[in-house]
């Protein structure tokens, strides 16, 4: 595998950043994930300008114009001959002597691109079958909104689901409001069929997924309310299902060993993921 590194395409076993890397340091860094079907970029304008967005909300520079990190992108699809995966590209405030405050202006940010194949088979199986989760208070900061590389809180319950059993921890505020999932947005087929999930305040990532989902959804008539739901109305939805670039739209048939309706994957989970690829293109 090849990954793109501050200006050289290097196989990735040769490939580093400095140990005084901020990102390696503080977590001082944001990154985007996106999936590429059919080689397509799904959603390619939507993530660089989120990207901006995170960039600019922790105050570290662009590293270089869209159409120039665009050719990187895409050549790094190419070297890695990804049809069908997920790119991953970071951008950190550099590397610098330790020092929490902000480096010198002129020290140039990190950039790091890496594209993989992912296994179809795996993720068909995850849509027929669906996924378990389980809950968990929310104890990240209250700026999830920018889509950070400090992920501890994630690892560890994305972890604690595994060790459960499960696929997905879905973090719950202290109003018993569900927040997202550790690395997913959270919806639910209320029983009314409407179709909903929490606005995207500061509470949660504004993912590209959920955003893209809302145009399909709207487009073949369903109708959506973005208004937080609690734990009790998630056990009696029902649907319940999380998007990510990574699992465009898996249904969760298990919370906290509850069963959610009759625990299979419900229909209109179904008609939205073969909706999406015609909109997200
Ligand atoms: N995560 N919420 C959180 C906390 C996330 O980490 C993600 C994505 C999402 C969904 O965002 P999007 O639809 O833009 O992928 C919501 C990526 C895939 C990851 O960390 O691997």
């Amino acid at each position: 595998r090849i990954a793109y590194v501050n200006g050289a395409y290097l196989r990735t076993a040769d490939a580093g950043v400095s140990i005084e890397d901020r990102g390696f340091q503080f977590a001082d860094g944001v990154y985007e994930v996106c999936e590429i079907r059919n080689s397509y970029i799904v959603d390619l304008t939507r993530h660089l300008d989120r990207l901006d967005r995170s960039l600019s909300e922790i105050r570290i520079n662009h590293p270089m114009s869209r159409k120039a990190l665009v050719g990187i992108i895409r050549h790094v699809i190419r070297r890695n001959h990804v049809k069908n995966g997920l790119f991953y590209m970071q951008v950190t405030r550099g590397a610098a002597r330790r020092d929490h405050v902000f480096p010198a202006a002129h020290t140039p940010p990190t950039l790091v691109v890496t594209a993989k194949r992912t296994d179809a088979s795996l993720i068909a199986r995850k849509n027929a079958d669906g996924i378990r989760a389980i809950t968990m208070p929310e104890n990240r900061w209250d700026r999830v909104d920018i889509k950070t590389v400090g992920l501890l809180s994630n690892v560890l319950a994305r972890q604690d689901a595994k060790e459960a059993g499960a696929q997905e921890a879905i973090y719950v505020d202290t109003d018993g409001k569900v927040t997202e999932g550790a690395a997913t947005n959270v919806w639910i087929v209320d029983k009314d069929g409407v179709l909903r999930t929490r606005p995207a305040d500061h509470g949660i990532l504004r993912g590209i997924t959920r955003t893209t989902l809302q145009d399909v959804a709207t487009k073949i008539g369903l109708k959506i309310e973005e208004r937080a739901f609690t734990v009790e109305e998630m056990l009696a939805a029902r649907e319940v299902f999380i998007t990510a670039a990574t699992s465009i739209c898996f249904p969760v048939v298990t919370v906290d060993g509850h069963t959610i309706a009759n625990g299979h994957p419900g229909s209109t989970a179904q008609k939205i993921r073969e909706a999406f690829f015609d909109v997200a293109e």
